[in-house]
């Protein structure tokens, strides 16, 4: 079964979610809520999807992605939950397009920290610090930002913002130096 996804304009999107106790993580509803979170995710397909995203405003997130990239340093991470996350961003930036399940058939490129460490709560309710780099720590920053009500859109290089399919035909593989340039605002634009 899969679970109606959210899309930009709904308010859930900007209220973020509420933390859970553990004794709600580990109860029934939560554990079946997981259960259909994993599979819409897998279904949508995608790599991380947030409770605000099915209309839930709760501080609950699943993760698993299973591509691999060197060069935008992508690994394999088991699927896994989060719960109540707090988040340290590490000093260096990087930035890469990404996309997001509730702004469908558009990506940008968004400046995320390359390295991040979370603590936050498992499936179980049991306390967890995650240590993540690259990729992952890409995707953990952009599931913590929906639960606090954030989306990439608030953070990305806005002339950079590109439908799906121009992404593949103009953007795909050229290297981000290069096409920010490309998309840079001409000299002389008044601000
Ligand atoms: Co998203």
């Amino acid at each position: 079964m899969q679970l109606k996804i959210v899309q930009a304009g709904d308010p859930v999107l900007r209220t973020g979610g509420r933390p859970l106790t553990p004794v709600e993580i580990v109860g029934d509803e939560i554990q079946q809520l997981i259960e259909l979170m994993r599979e819409t995710m897998r279904e949508a397909p995608g790599v991380g999807l947030a409770a605000p995203q099915i209309g839930l405003p709760l501080q609950l997130a699943v993760i698993e992605d299973v591509g691999e990239n060197a060069a935008t340093d992508r690994t394999p991470v088991p699927f896994h939950v989060i719960a109540n996350p707090r988040l340290v961003l590490g000093p260096e930036m990087v930035d890469h397009f990404e996309g997001c399940l509730s702004v469908e058939g558009f990506q940008a490129v968004v400046s995320r920290a390359s390295t991040a460490r979370v603590e936050a709560l498992d499936h179980r309710g049991a306390p967890v610090v995650i240590d993540a780099s690259g990729w992952y720590a890409r995707i953990l920053q952009h599931e913590i930002d929906h639960l606090l009500g954030t989306l990439y859109i608030d953070r990305m290089l806005s002339r950079t913002l590109s439908t799906s399919r121009n992404f593949g035909r103009h953007w795909a593989g050229v290297p981000i130096a290069e096409l920010l340039e490309k998309l840079a605002a001409r000299p002389g634009t008044p601000r």
